[in-house]
């Protein structure tokens, strides 16, 4: 069997997997001087958030930058590109799958395999906190006649892989468990197939159309709800035959198998995810006015927008314009008297990611605020309805948690008293959640971990610092 591990170029690269100009990327725990210890910091009460920062690349864009870069024929450049743990995961299989990835100044280089063309990894792909690496790439080992093994830490190890292992088997392909560890017996070729998604998830229906692109006939997936649709438009941009119709108010999305991909050349725009930590801190720390450039405002991701701005936040859009194939604008955000609100659930799927830092917000507002139909958010990195009830409960918010959601009375405007240490269960979201929530404090919020956060955003803490204290 052809393995990849020849193809690999084995160069030095530095502590946490950023490699050097030119360097070839492995998996970033593979590798890993991070601390075996949990790094524990208080969040201090600050003054204003002033100034302007940019967030990092975003995520699900940087995923799929370098899975479909790896599977065009020919050089994809790709600047802005998220340098976090899961991303890096996410190159390091690529790598071991046949790609060659590198770094060169500040822009990451992808020669691909072309369609059909991945090979059989000599190890097994290790996807650390990463969920969308490893239901992504599932979708991709499945039409391919691999058999490849996935492995995760403890928080991706609890995580559902059914929804994925289901429709997959449905074309052929065998998985030897429904949670990580897991192995998949890839097949080639593989039966197209129509799947309706039974859960909301972007994930799931990018899983199937990654599968999809290397069957035979059309892989067609129904969307019941949107969910963000970056897979559609790369896709469409790579060159793959894609079409996506309204039928009975669900998005029908068909796309044509054995697509040949293009390579391009791609600017990732920021993470409204990452953003949305500077947009709630600006809106509840007192003589805040932060802007945040180039934030990536694609519709389906957009929700926390619109709910901030329904309790009353300042949030000023200024100078839109589309980057890589999706709408960015500079966001000017000032500090607001929110007011709690019932937050339609149908807006959930559009903001899934964002609920952790919404409930600090409505834990600042007046008054009540009620979130229901979140069922996915028990599935994330972590427990998010219950892990979110537990750690503001610890920072003297009022909260009740219901099966499906929280309710939150908030202190109107007043510091939250503070307290922790509150348990992040390695998620990253929910230790820059309440990293914000100790900056309207009296007292400060212990965060017991704080390394989770370089999943996502590597740079949180310091730009956190420069927005608290702008040169
Ligand atoms: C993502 C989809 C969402 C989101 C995750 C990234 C993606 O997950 O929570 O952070 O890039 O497709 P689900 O598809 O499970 O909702």
């Amino acid at each position: 069997m052809v393995t990849a591990g020849s193809q690999i170029k084995h160069r030095s690269v530095r502590a946490r997997a950023l490699p050097q100009a030119g360097g070839a990327v492995k998996s970033p725990r593979a590798m890993a001087p991070t601390s075996e210890q949990p790094t524990p910091r208080r969040f201090l009460p600050t003054g204003a958030l002033k100034g302007a920062i940019r967030v990092p690349g975003d995520k699900s864009i940087s995923h799929r930058s370098l899975m479909l870069g790896a599977l065009a024929v020919g050089e994809t450049r790709i600047s802005g590109l998220l340098e976090g743990e899961d991303v890096l995961a996410t190159a390091a299989a690529m790598t071991a799958m046949g790609a060659t990835i590198e770094k060169q100044g500040d822009t990451w280089s992808v020669h691909g395999v072309g369609v059909g063309g991945l090979l059989q990894p000599d190890h097994a792909l290790e996807m650390g906190n990463s969920g969308t690496s490893t239901r992504l790439l599932m979708g991709l080992v499945a039409n391919h006649p691999l058999t490849v093994t996935f492995t995760g830490d403890a928080s991706l190890s609890k995580r559902p892989m059914g929804r994925v292992t289901d429709p997959l088997s449905l074309m052929g392909a065998e998985f030897s468990a429904a949670t990580l560890p897991l192995t998949v017996r890839g097949i080639s070729p593989a039966v197209p197939i129509e799947y309706r998604l039974p859960v909301a998830s972007a994930q799931v229906k990018s899983a199937v159309l990654l599968a999809g692109l290397n069957t035979a006939g059309i892989t067609r997936v129904i969307e019941p709800v949107p969910t963000r649709d970056h897979s559609e438009r790369m896709l469409k941009g790579f060159g793959a035959r894609l079409e996506v119709e309204e039928a009975n108010g669900e998005r029908v999305i068909s796309l044509h198998g054995e697509a040949d991909l293009r390579p391009q050349t791609i600017e990732v725009p920021g993470d409204p995810s990452s953003a949305a930590f500077f947009i709630v801190a600006a809106l509840i720390v007192p003589g805040s006015e932060l802007t945040i450039e180039n934030v990536g405002l694609n519709p389906t991701r957009a929700g926390l927008i619109e709910v901030l701005r329904q309790m009353g936040g300042d949030i000023e859009t200024v100078n839109p314009r589309v980057v890589g194939g999706e709408p960015v604008a500079d966001l000017v955000v000032r500090h607001s008297t929110l007011t709690g609100i019932e937050v339609d659930p149908a807006i959930a799927p559009s903001m899934i990611d964002e609920f952790p830092v919404l409930f600090v917000a409505a834990a600042l507002a007046q008054g009540r605020t009620v979130t229901s139909g979140l069922d996915e958010l028990r599935v994330k990195e972590s427990d998010r309805i219950a892990v979110m009830a537990t750690a503001l409960t610890a920072a003297g918010a009022g909260v009740t948690e219901t099966e499906d959601g929280l309710i939150i009375d908030g202190t109107g405007g007043e510091p939250l008293p503070g307290g922790g240490p509150v348990a992040t269960h390695l998620d990253h979201r929910i230790a820059m959640s309440m990293a914000v929530a100790g900056l309207a404090s009296r007292s400060g919020v212990e965060v017991d971990d704080t390394r989770p956060i370089a999943t996502s955003f590597p740079d949180f803490e310091r730009l956190l610092e420069a927005a608290v204290s702008p040169a």
